[in-house]
């Protein structure tokens, strides 16, 4: 596990687009496995930036999200489709068609996240993870618990996690009760994992994840299992971290 902090967002961003930015050059046709949410978009913001400069391409890369709210047609503004399009896949040059997000609005969504899983197999493994991490340790929508589920499927979010995302919406009510997720045995599989953590609020989290015991209570615990995993973290996210 190698664990950096950053004193500066901007180094974080820059060092977290590097890392995709080599793969790209090595590997033009790459598998990313790609997240929503706020830890990302710095980074994201780079890539952009990088791809305007023609210092960077996606054009032979696919991609594959790790999650999607259930019942979000992709058009809806919160959509994670609708956010993938807006912080990244609009302005930088890959073929939308090879960005892979769950369909939320499939009408059956057990056969949904079968195809999904296979479609992983068909064209993975993932060559690069990108994560952030839940308050309670979630990756993707692996909410802590007793048992953790290995393959895409569709999960019940914690109302701790509704809360956090009620943010994005008008109102909590209006915040899907369920997702389709990557399953932790899904994540795991990729080649690197980069997971990024920014703010005081994720600091105790992180120490759990990275400085406690591997437990499915805090799912980001179990890549501790991950032979290849680099973890950038701000100066306030990485309080704990000896
Ligand atoms: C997003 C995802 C979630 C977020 C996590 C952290 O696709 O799967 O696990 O990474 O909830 O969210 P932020 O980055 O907004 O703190």
């Amino acid at each position: 596990m190698n664990i950096r902090i950053f004193e500066h967002e901007e180094d974080l961003n820059v060092t977290g687009a590097g890392i995709i930015t080599s793969l790209l050059q090595t590997k033009p046709r790459a598998v990313l496995g790609l997240a929503t949410g706020s830890s990302p978009v710095g980074i994201y913001k780079q890539l952009i930036a990088m791809v305007q400069k023609d210092l960077v391409s996606f054009a032979q890369a696919s991609s594959f999200n790790l999650d999607e709210y259930v019942g979000l047609p992709a058009e809806h503004s919160e959509s994670y489709r609708s956010f993938m399009n807006e912080q990244l896949f609009h302005h930088i040059d890959i073929d939308l068609d090879k960005t892979y997000i769950p369909d939320g609005n499939a009408p059956d969504l057990t056969q949904e996240c079968e195809a999904y899983e296979q479609r992983l197999e068909d064209r993975g493994p993932v060559d690069l993870q990108i994560l952030g991490i839940g308050h309670n340790g979630h990756i993707g929508f692996n909410e802590p618990g007793t048992e953790l589920t290995g393959r895409t499927h569709v999960v019940a979010l914690k109302e701790e996690t509704r809360k956090a995302n009620a943010r994005f919406f008008d109102s909590i009510d209006q915040v899907p009760t369920q997702a389709i997720t990557m399953g932790v045995g899904t994540i795991l599989k990729a080649k690197q994992i980069l997971l990024i953590a920014r703010g005081e609020e994720k600091a105790e989290i992180i120490r759990q994840a990275f400085m406690g015991p591997i437990t499915t209570e805090c799912p980001a615990s179990l890549l501790q299992c991950h032979p290849n995993v680099v973890v950038l973290l701000d100066r306030a996210a990485g309080r704990w971290v000896k």
